[in-house]
């Protein structure tokens, strides 16, 4: 850290599931410090003020109002980002938001314009494409020494309907359903490591649990500018688990037990209720009656989003939860990323960098945005079968 640097002064807004997973790196590192917080979950705020000595807030309007809060951490469910990014940056302040960064092309405009009338940072994220060993490959493509991208292939088998569900989070026209949620991650990855420019996309998507009536699958193919292909395919429903080829470590790093999505399957057989399911779901998070911290030994790796591996002309390259394991004539060498000190380092790394270094994020509205075209692509080429064509797109080191 940089020795004349202040810590960046954090206000959260939502400590829910995305904030729960934040809440090692956000609490362990010392770049932040977490000075406020809103959200009408009273065991989680306590929690918080505790923890934290930080202040809580009764509405998001006062914490945006809060001259201690340098950025706001919106993490509040999907439909919201638009407002409370809106919020923040009328009162001056930078925005991490979560993804996905909004649900129609014309919100993302808005809070685009809204954090530049401002002046003030837009950075989107959590998503998977901060994951290091993304970085190491994008590092690895772009040295040149392996060639052109040709084509990329990312799949992911979870259990991520049948976890617990708010009932917004069941209906596609309140961004709910695979498609918003983790087509963000897996269209981010790809972009990244493809040049970010997509050119059409053409997309099957899956609905098929009438209880569950969004978007549980989906299957991709994106044309890139440079000629490069990828496939990306999700699948929500899984009862087959992909971590079983990430060498057994699961999305968040941890070990993955075996059975996980049949014992996810099975809790949601025996919860019929609407309001159970969310209660079981706001029990998980943070200050919940079933809170866990995550411990560090639980970590086996870095964190991920699937199987990826991506062809260039001399060589494979398969993303592990190690690094990048690179298949080429000589044979096959892992190449290992460095050890972090908290989970996610890389989202605070690139916030330090634009926060105190005025760097511009990789992870920009522009970017997250162009994100979103392709995620909105997906929906619309299912819907009307046929080929879309973007028109947003940019390259990772693009316009903001
Ligand atoms: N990057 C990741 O890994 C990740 C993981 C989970 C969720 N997310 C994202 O985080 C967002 C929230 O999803 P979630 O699963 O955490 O939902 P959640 O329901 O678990 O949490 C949302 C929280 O926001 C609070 N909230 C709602 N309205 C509010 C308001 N007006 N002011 C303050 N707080 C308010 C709720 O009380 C709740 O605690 C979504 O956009 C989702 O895509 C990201």
């Amino acid at each position: 850290m940089n020795g004349m640097a202040q810590p960046i002064r954090f206000g959260v807004l939502g400590l829910g599931r995305a904030f729960t997973l934040m809440v090692p790196t956000l609490a362990g590192d010392p770049r932040i410090r977490l000075v406020a917080c809103c959200d009408p979950h009273e065991e989680a705020t306590v929690l918080f003020q505790q923890q934290f000595g930080a202040r809580v807030h009764a509405s998001a309007e006062a914490l945006c109002a809060d001259p201690q809060v340098e950025w706001v951490y919106v993490a509040t469910p999907h439909p919201l980002h638009e407002a409370h990014v809106a919020l923040a940056a009328a009162h001056g302040k930078h925005v991490l938001v979560e993804k996905p960064m909004a649900l129609s092309l014309a919100a993302c405009d808005r809070m685009l314009a809204a954090t530049r009338q401002a002046g003030t940072h837009l950075v989107v994220g959590h998503s998977h494409s901060f994951d290091s060993p993304v970085a190491l490959a994008r590092d690895l493509i772009r040295s040149g020494r392996y060639g052109q991208v040709q084509s990329i292939l990312a799949l992911n088998f979870t259990d991520f309907l049948y976890r617990p569900r708010r009932p917004e989070e069941l209906d596609t026209a309140q961004g709910g359903g695979v498609v918003f949620s983790q087509a963000a991650h897996q269209v981010d990855v790809v972009r990244l490591l493809a040049g970010g420019l997509v050119e059409s996309v053409y997309a099957r998507t899956g609905v098929w649990d009438r209880g569950r009536a969004t978007e549980g699958a989906y299957s991709a193919i994106l044309n890139f500018a440079s000629g490069a292909f990828a496939q990306v395919n999700y699948n929500g429903y899984g009862l087959f688990d992909s971590d079983v080829w990430m060498d057994g470590v699961g999305e968040l790093g941890q070990p993955k037990t075996a059975l996980t999505h049949q014992v996810t399957r099975q809790k949601r057989l025996t919860s019929t209720d609407e309001m159970a399911e969310v209660a079981q779901k706001a029990a998980r998070n943070y200050g919940g009656a079933a809170y866990k911290p995550q411990a560090s030994h639980e970590r086996a790796g870095f964190q991920h989003f699937g199987p990826v591996i991506v062809s260039c002309q001399g060589a494979d390259l398969r993303l592990t939860p190690q690094g990048v394991e690179v298949h080429d004539v000589q044979g096959v060498q892992l190449m290992r990323c460095a050890l972090q000190d908290v989970p996610r380092q890389e989202v605070l790394d690139e916030l330090w960098s634009v926060a105190r270094s005025g760097a511009q994020p990789v992870h920009s509205g522009a970017w997250s945005k162009a994100t979103m075209e392709v995620c909105l692509g997906i929906l619309a080429s299912a819907r009307e079968r046929k080929v879309m064509m973007m028109h947003h797109q940019i390259a990772p080191d693009g316009p903001t």
